[in-house]
């Protein structure tokens, strides 16, 4: 079995003939696949980098959370009501949707003690297992919710009474319609009145079922079967309404997602398929065969694939279906990853609601064949099919043949559905392939709004969440799928379990165990230049000239909308001339001879490289004692001829524009400061507070301040605050935690209250940094002979450390200088250590896959035998090295 045969044999359609090999010769196949596809994929494969990344607390994003309460997975948007229905352990919420910190209701359903020890007896944890999980919240009427809970592995439902927020205290038996287990994945829809289910029927989880519960008809149900149902995991289901746009007089549609174990394909272990299955809205089961079955199931093979790859992605973990005015304008979206879920990627397919109408009414059956003795295997059916076609919905053509209900079937129909349920034709995506494809995130949700932008064209901006707390933005243009930005939504590395889009409130709201996030759709005001904010190319955002501010274009006055320049190309030649920094803008930092510099260079885009001129020349990364950090630049050894002024210019290349923008983000005058007895402090304050003025103006052109308007730069940090602490002064009140008198600098005041410790301080500091910028330069071989001695001497004579060591350290495009000084001035408490993670998990979408730090492991590194400590003295360990300096330095 080689790469091909796996792919080919789930992505073609008449190849049901996988040779069935021995296993371990099997197990070399796919392992070779795996590998080949690894590299494949990682190479040539089209993945997307998000281009703006927001951090937690970059946002002031609203947040909802109880004490002592937990898993806030179900979400219920009411249209009638301002309510952001939540349903989470043992209680039910009833938010403002406007602003979902707002609480306005809440109801407790806990388990009582009968039911909780029944469930202990039966082995399961009391803390995690035998509590009452809400898992399903459905509208029933004005007045009233229908409620579900797991109670403790046994299922209830019951009436919640809007008016006053009660349970009407009625529990109905909840099998069916809610999973048992907590963990369990399950799906519900309410579609007038009536409750449609797919979920495990019993205790253990083994016996899966689509059914649906109506207060007026009996229960209508799957069958139980393999070929029906086999080890499904439900991930969404939703009704097509197409009944009066129809001229076949068909009626309503249930479609149902879920990845089960394949039936058709032979595999060593358990292949997964994704699917998609339908009933009929007026099904009401048949006379004597299939009596209360549904005798309109069946189901098809989703497609999610890279056929000029062949990789397969084999599991939809959610479903978004786009309606519009038409059911033929509905699209439906899917959120893939591959069952080898090593691989990394996670991909987004979109599926044209016509084709998928087309498998299930015209595609062919499949039927099982015995074949040497009990083998069985699945094959086309080619034979004659019965009249009316089995599974198809109650149309005119049937009414006129006196078959006006699903109970009029001829048994020979029903038995064929019974026994061929699955269809062999799949369903393909729309352009044969993934609309996006990510690496190194697991997509758990999807959501997905339609916007017409400025050029009257509608884009589909597709929202996805990842299994840490991570929201991806997208949108495809022309083929060319662009990610906006990535929103760190959660504060924890946790999965949103659930994510919900109002279109009216322009708010995104995504569930997690720990809380309810509110986030908006787009982040337009962010983006402070109109280089920025036409870069970003988001459909959302149009830079105003006369404002001089990215708006969001749905609040914009509509008289006002023809004068805004969007341009979803990302031709930023529309903007208006850059208001260039004139020399006294450019901030002046002064250093002493022999110490180093740092200047902060603050861009916001992943997509954007940054260069630094100095004299109006490019630095390469050759420069002597240069160092190129992603968002500064670090002089060490200032010497005279490094005297001069430098810029920060950020160059992004817009691929739908083609070519390259280039904006100067920051511009510096570097001078030496030779220290003169008693004049010193004074001319250093100066120095500050004037970059302080100057860089009020650089502002302007500077994109987002971001993390940096949040925090206080330590005092011993720098001489040269980071361009987002003066701008905070003016743009943003100061925050809180960080009260600042009347705007000044704060390492300008620290200077003038604690002259002589802080100077002294300060020498330390350069000193320390001197000491480690010169060992990590020798150690980098950018020193000259005598130290490559040393080094070589030290070393044994490695050669193949090289600045990835640095590179993985550095901070990610979305922090800010001013972050890391607060790396350094805490202490590694637990959620320093977390915050961390998740800026890591922020960056592990770049383009290169850079060596991880965390586990003192690098890749790159060298592979002798000596010990890594031996190996790389000063290897840069991203968490500890900073906290060193600042032990050794605080007093
Ligand atoms: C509920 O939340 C807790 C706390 O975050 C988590 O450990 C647990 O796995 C969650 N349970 C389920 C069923 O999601
Ligand atoms: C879906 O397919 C039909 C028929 O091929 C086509 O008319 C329609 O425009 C397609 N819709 C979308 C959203 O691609
Ligand atoms: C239609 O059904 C009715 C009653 O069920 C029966 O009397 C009638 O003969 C049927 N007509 C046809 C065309 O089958
Ligand atoms: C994705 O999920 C799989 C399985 O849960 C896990 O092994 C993998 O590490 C995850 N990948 C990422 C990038 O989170
Ligand atoms: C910049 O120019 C000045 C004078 O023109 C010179 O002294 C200095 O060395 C130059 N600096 C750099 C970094 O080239
Ligand atoms: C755009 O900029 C990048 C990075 O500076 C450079 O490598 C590339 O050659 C430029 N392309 C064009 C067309 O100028």
């Amino acid at each position: 079995m080689n790469q091909y045969t796996l792919a080919e044999a789930m992505t073609d359609k008449g190849n049901f003939t996988v040779p069935k090999l021995p296993e371990s010769n099997m197990g070399f196949g796919v392992l070779g696949v795996f590998l080949g596809l690894l590299l494949e994929v990682s190479t040539h494969g089209p993945h997307a980098v998000p281009r703006t990344s927001w951090r937690h607390q970059d946002l002031d994003l609203m947040e909802f959370s109880e004490p002592e309460i937990f898993n806030y997975s179900t979400l219920l948007l009411s249209e009638k009501r301002d309510a952001l229905y939540v349903g989470a352990r043992e209680a039910i919420f009833e938010l403002s949707k406007k602003n979902v910190t707002l609480k306005n209701n809440m109801v407790q359903w806990t388990v009582a003690e009968s039911p909780m020890v029944m469930c202990m007896q039966k082995g399961k944890s009391k803390e995690r297992d035998c509590l009452n999980y809400i898992r399903v919240l459905q509208v029933v009427d004005d007045e009233r919710l229908y409620v579900c809970g797991t109670h403790a592995f046994q299922p209830q439902c019951d009436y919640l009474n809007l008016a006053d927020f009660s349970l009407e205290g009625r529990p109905e038996d909840g099998r069916g319609k809610c999973s048992f287990d907590p963990s369990q994945s399950f799906t519900t829809v309410m579609v007038d009145g009536e409750l449609y289910s797919g979920t495990a029927y019993n205790f253990l989880g083994s016996e899966p079922i689509i059914s649906r519960y109506s207060p007026s008809q009996s229960l209508l149900r799957t069958e139980y079967s393999t070929s029906w149902l086999n080890e499904p995991s439900f991930v969404f289901a939703d009704v097509i309404s197409e009944g009066g746009n129809r001229v076949d007089g068909e009626d309503d549609k249930i479609y149902y997602f879920f990845t089960e174990v394949s039936v058709e394909y032979e595999f060593f272990g358990k292949l997964l398929i994704p699917r998609v299955a339908r009933v009929c809205k007026g099904d009401l089961g048949g006379q004597r065969t299939l009596q209360k079955k549904w005798t309109s199931f069946l189901k098809a093979k989703l497609v999610c694939s890279m056929p000029e790859l062949n990789f397969v992605f084999n599991v939809v973990h959610d479903v978004f279906i786009l309606k519009g005015a038409d059911w033929r304008d509905t699209v439906i979206y899917g959120v893939f990853t591959s069952q080898w879920g090593n691989v990394g990627l996670s991909a987004v397919c979109a599926y044209n609601m016509t084709a998928v109408e087309e498998v299930f009414s015209k595609g062919k059956y499949m039927q099982k064949a015995t074949v040497e003795q009990s083998h069985t295997k699945w094959v086309r059916f080619n034979g004659i099919t019965p009249s009316p076609r089995p599974g198809a919905c109650i149309n005119n053509l049937m009414r006129r043949q006196n078959i006006s209900s699903s109970l009029n079937l001829p048994d020979k129909t029903l038995q064929f559905v019974k026994d061929h349920p699955l269809l062999e034709d799949p369903v393909l995506p729309i352009g044969n392939g993934p609309r996006l494809i990510t690496k190194d995130v697991n997509y758990t949700q999807i959501v997905v709004e339609r916007v017409r932008a400025l050029d009257r064209n509608i884009y589909d901006v597709i929202f996805t969440g990842t299994d840490k707390g991570i929201l991806h933005k997208s949108v495809v243009y022309g083929g060319e799928v662009h990610i906006v930005e990535e929103i760190q939504l959660l504060k924890n590395s946790e999965s949103i379990k659930n994510l919900l889009l109002s279109p009216e409130t322009r708010s995104l709201y995504a569930g997690s165990d720990s809380a309810v996030v509110q986030s908006p759709t787009a982040f337009c005001g962010r983006y402070l230049s109109c280089f920025g904010c036409v870069l970003a190319r988001d459909p959302y955002c149009a830079w105003d000239p006369h404002a001089a501010a990215c708006l969001n274009i749905f609040d914009a006055p509509s008289q006002r909308l023809r004068k805004l320049i969007q341009s979803l190309s990302g031709d930023a030649d529309q903007c208006p001339a850059d208001v260039s920094l004139s020399l006294k803008d450019y901030r002046r930092v002064s250093v002493k001879p022999g110490s180093s510099a740092e200047l902060p260079c603050l861009g916001h885009s992943n997509l954007a490289q940054v260069m630094w001129k100095a004299n109006g020349s490019a630095l390469t990364e050759a420069s002597r004692f240069h160092l190129v950090g992603e968002n500064r630049l670090l002089i060490y050894s200032v010497a005279p001829e490094d005297q001069g002024h430098y810029e920060c210019w950020s160059v992004e290349w817009a691929p739908a524009a083609g070519k390259n923008f280039s904006r100067l983000l920051a511009g510096y005058v570097l001078t030496l400061d030779v220290p003169q007895a008693g004049h010193a402090p004074a001319g250093r304050e100066a120095a500050s507070t004037g970059a302080a003025e100057g860089n009020g103006k650089t502002a302007a052109a500077l994109d987002p301040p971001g993390a940096t308007t949040r925090f206080t730069p330590p005092p011993h940090s720098s001489l040269t605050p980071p361009p987002g602490s003066t701008v905070s002064v003016q743009r943003l009140p100061p925050s809180s935690d960080a009260p600042r008198p009347d705007g000044r600098d704060p390492a300008a005041e620290y200077l003038q209250h604690n002259n002589g410790a802080a100077l002294l301080f300060l020498f330390l500091l350069f000193f320390l940094l001197f000491l480690a910028g010169l060992a990590y330069n020798c150690y980098m071989r950018y020193l000259p002979a005598p130290c490559l001695r040393l080094r070589a001497a030290l070393l044994g004579g490695h050669k193949s450390a090289q600045r990835p060591e640095y590179r993985a350290c550095e901070a990610g495009p979305a922090e800010s200088p001013a972050t890391d000084k607060i790396h350094m001035a805490e202490p590694p408490a637990q959620n320093g250590g977390r915050a961390a993670q998740n800026v890591r998990a922020l960056r592990d979408t770049g383009y290169e896959t850079e060596p991880e730090c965390g586990n003192g492991q690098n890749p790159s590194g060298p592979s002798g035998g000596d010990s890594p400590s031996q190996e790389k003295p000063f290897d840069v360990d991203c968490e500890s090295q900073p906290i060193q300096f600042a032990d050794a330095d605080e007093p």
